[in-house]
Order: structure tokens, then sequence, then C-alpha cells
């Protein structure tokens, strides 16, 4: 058995896996600081407290003997930033991923030290990467930075918890800013630039193949685990949600549908992204590659629509249904908080083409979800430009349950969509790198790809194909919708 933890930007989920099949499963949401000038921050305590309270619930309603639970793998939201002093006390709140307040302290920095990020480390940095949040606390908040003695993400923050073990892996790690993703380790070039106070100590760098640590004696009293309990390396929630999905070998594409929107694959080799400002060249938490875009809004923008009309989730396919392809004219563009794809951080939303015969509640949901769509298949024609190469797509992410939406994307992409027995898919992803570190432990080297063809099942009832005739309609909605979106911007009205 094995313990798939997920630490994600709304909360915390754990699984008790085994062979494939989730035994148990339990999640603690998060709060989020927020406010009107981008600010997005949470507390590390939190998803520490929020791992334990929900590791704790998983074990209790697990029916089986927890004395059986072999290893751990954390899976983490990319990017945040957790500064420790040299007592392991946490300097100030996480600035998330999705905080975009350092946006101009980035601009600035690349323009001062005249930095070509993707020649100097093999990917685009945007304000999204966790050098950008340490660029504003430096600014912003001195005296937490004249402390810093421990640089972390996310996951790495609760792997430290679990083992006492302060290092990274490749995949987490290449959201930084300040990692090289052809060597694999900290450029220390860039990281220099930043004049961190002498207290700071760099991690070392771990494979993701390997075990990384065991559960501390104290924790393992905590969660009421044996002593031998393993931590693999975890990563990023994309990374971990690839091998939850089985995308680990070329071939595939991932479409998440969360607070972010992320659509990735996989490459053994580095993809060249020099031309490609909107794609992230992450590494993978496989030891590979793993080419991704993100989108900023997508279940939050239609959630919000839904709010704004009284409505819940129940309510979501059926409204969506009874409105026509391409919402009756009506156009939503949905940067609700700012924009990634396009990267235009300041970006509003907005609202366009309205009539009134077309104003009406399903018309404005269904245009929602057309816009978060379109910005998820500009996202898909950003990889296959930069050649990474897919002909099945995986669906996973709260969003991939509604099966109307999930026909919408199969409609605007053209592609047929699986969705996985599971779609937690970076829990799972945990568990599963967990196994495979026991595994190669045990000197049994069993591949990754193998392990993941054995356990990742998809649910065939669940399949969805294009519809031709949609499809084609879509092709000249999205090309109108992409138009827009691209003269929005370059005028003066998004911001
Ligand atoms: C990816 C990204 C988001 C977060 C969400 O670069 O910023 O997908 O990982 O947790």
């Amino acid at each position: 058995m094995y313990l798939g933890i997920d630490c994600g930007t709304q909360g915390t989920k754990a699984i008790i896996w085994n062979n494939g099949e989730i035994l148990s499963s339990a999640y603690t949401p998060h709060q989020i600081s927020i406010d009107n000038q981008g600010k997005r921050e949470q507390s590390p305590q939190w998803w520490f407290d929020a791992m334990v309270s929900s590791i704790n619930k998983a074990l209790i309603d697990f029916e089986g003997n927890r004395k059986s639970i072999k290893g751990i793998g954390v899976s983490g939201q990319q990017h945040g930033l957790v500064l420790l002093d040299s007592n392991d006390r946490i300097l100030c709140d996480s600035l998330l991923w999705c905080d975009t307040r350092p946006e101009l302290a980035l601009k600035d920095f690349e323009r001062k030290y005249n930095i070509a990020f993707p020649e100097k480390i093999g990917i685009q940095v945007p304000v999204a990467f966790t050098i950008a949040k340490l660029l504003w606390i430096k600014d912003n908040n001195p005296s937490a930075f004249k402390q810093i003695h421990k640089i972390m993400l996310p996951h790495d923050y609760l792997n430290y918890c679990l083992t006492g073990r302060y290092a990274i892996e490749a995949g987490d790690a290449s959201g930084t800013g300040w990692f090289d993703t052809h060597t694999k380790s900290i450029d220390q070039g860039i990281l220099g630039l930043m004049d961190l106070p002498s207290s700071y100590q760099a991690p070392e760098v771990v494979t993701s193949d390997a075990v990384f640590g065991h559960v501390r004696p104290q924790m393992c009293a905590v969660l009421g685990l044996p002593s031998n309990v393993i931590v693999s390396s975890g990563g990023g929630d994309n990374m971990m949600a690839a091998i939850g999905t089985g995308n680990v070998d070329e071939g595939m594409l991932t479409i998440s549908l969360g607070t972010s929107g992320t659509v990735f694959g996989h490459s053994h080799q580095q993809i060249d992204s020099t031309e490609y400002p909107d794609l992230n060249a992450f590494c993978s938490s496989s030891n590979g590659y793993l080419p991704l875009a993100s989108t900023m809004n997508v279940t939050t923008a239609n959630n919000q629509i839904l709010d704004l009309m009284g409505k819940d989730i129940s309510h979501f396919d059926q409204m969506l249904n009874s409105a026509n392809v391409g919402s009756d004219g009506l156009l939503s563009l949905p940067f609700y908080n700012g924009a990634r794809l396009p990267n235009v951080s300041s970006a509003k939303g907005a609202i366009l083409g309205m009539t009134a015969s077309n104003l009406s509640q399903q018309n404005l949901l269904r245009s929602t979800v057309e816009g978060v769509t379109y910005n998820l298949a500009r996202g898909i024609s950003v990889l296959k430009q930069s050649g990474v190469i897919f002909s099945q797509a995986c669906i996973i992410g709260g969003g991939a349950n509604s099966r109307v939406w999930r026909q919408m994307i199969s409609d605007v992409t053209n592609l047929k969509l699986v969705v996985p027995h599971s779609t937690e898919a970076a829990a799972v992803g945990g568990a599963i790198q967990a196994y495979w570190a026991c595994e190669n432990l045990r000197q049994q080297r069993y591949s990754l790809s193998d392990i993941c063809k054995d356990f990742v099942q998809f649910d065939q009832p669940s399949t969805v194909h294009p519809n031709s005739e949609n499809h084609q309609k879509y092709q000249s909605l999205s090309n109108d919708y992409h138009t827009l979106v691209d003269n929005y911007m370059s005028s003066d009205f998004h911001r």
C-alpha cells in the first residue's frame, strides 16, 4: 500500500493506493489570502496541517492494516515560495504560482541583467515562477529576505517535514527560474544575482527514481505509520499528474482542468522553447521532460459565473447543454485572474456580442466555458508547433467529470479524449512514484512506463470522440476568438 498526497491550491488530498485501486481518500480544504492587486498567499503551515489531517482521515476510513503502508509520494502546486530561517521557522506566507504582483520585478530583473532565460537555462520564465516571488520578497519584505536559510517549493517543504531532508528534484525545481533544465542543476549564476544572504544554504538535487528518505520517527508517531515507510522524490502537481495518467513516454497529452488549466506531454530530450514564449519546457518527475502550456482561469472562471447566477456545479451540464455551439454569438474572455496564455498578467475579462435575444444565463455560462476551452486549445497548438508529439489525450481534474464540457473540448481540439479511472491523477502519481522508488530499492528496476501500463486504467464509457460538424463550427469560432483576444490584449482596454 502507498499513500499519495496532492497539496493543491484549493486543498490537500490523501489517498491510500494499492495496485491501481484507491482504497481510501480524504480531502482538507485550504484558505487563500487574496486582494485586488494580484496577491495569492498561503501559509506552508496550512499545507502541513491539511496533509496530516487528510492522511489521518484516509487512514481512519481505511479498512486494512496501516502497518502495510510502504511509501509516500507528495505532489504539490508548483512555484510557491517557501522561506525558512536557520531555526526552520517559516519566514512569511508563501506567494503562490497565481500571485501576479511580481510581474514588474521580474521584467526589471531580466532587463537589468539582460537575461534570456531560454538560452541560459532552457526554459521561459513567466511571473508564475518562483524567482519572481523571491524578487518580490526582496523588495517588499527585506527583513524576511535577510534571514533566508532554506528555499523550498510546496512539495519540497512537505518532504522536508516528513523526512528532515532538504533536497529538490528536477521536475518541480525546473519551475523556479534558477534551475538549468539541461544539466538538471541549480544555475549558480542566476541565483547569484539575487544577492541572497550568506545564511542561505543550497539544497541537494536528487533523481526521481530513488528513495528520497524515510518518514521521521516523530512523524510516524503523529501519523500512526510503521517506522520503515519511505518517501519518494515527489514533484510538482503537473509532473505527478503526468505519472498518474501514464504520460511518461512520448505520444500522449494530458489536459488538466483545475484552478489552472494545463496541457502537457512528455519528451525524452529537452524541447527548444526559445521561439515559444507560452511554452514551459519543464523537466518531468520521472527523469525526462514535460513540455507544458498553462492558462490561468479554468474551473474558477466557470464557478465565478455559476456563483453570479446563484447556481452550483449540479446545474453545469444541463445549462451548458441547453445553449448552442457558439452561445448564439455571445463571447466571453474569461481573464478574471489575469492571463498566462497569452502571457498578460494584468489582463481583465470581457463579455462581448450581447444582444437582447442572446443574453441568457445559459449562453453566459456556455460562452465562458467556450472561452476557457479556446484558451486551452491555444496551449495545445503551441505544444504541436514546438514539436511535441501526441496522438491521444487524457483529461483530468474537477472539470473532467462533466461530459458536456469533455465533448466541447473534443469538438474544439478534434481529439479523442479518455478519462482515467481516478481523475485525482496527481495523488495517484504520488503513490505510483513511491511504488517505483520501493521497487528500485529492491533492485527490481521495473520501468515507470511498465508500472503505468499495469496500473493506470481508463474508463471506457467516459471516452468522447469529436463531432466533425461541431469541430468545423468551432474552428471558425475559435479563430475569431483568438483574433479578438490578440486585439484586445494589444489595446488599452484589457488593463
Ligand atoms: C504550472 C502552474 C500551475 C500550478 C497549479 O506552471 O503554475 O499549474 O502548478 O498548481
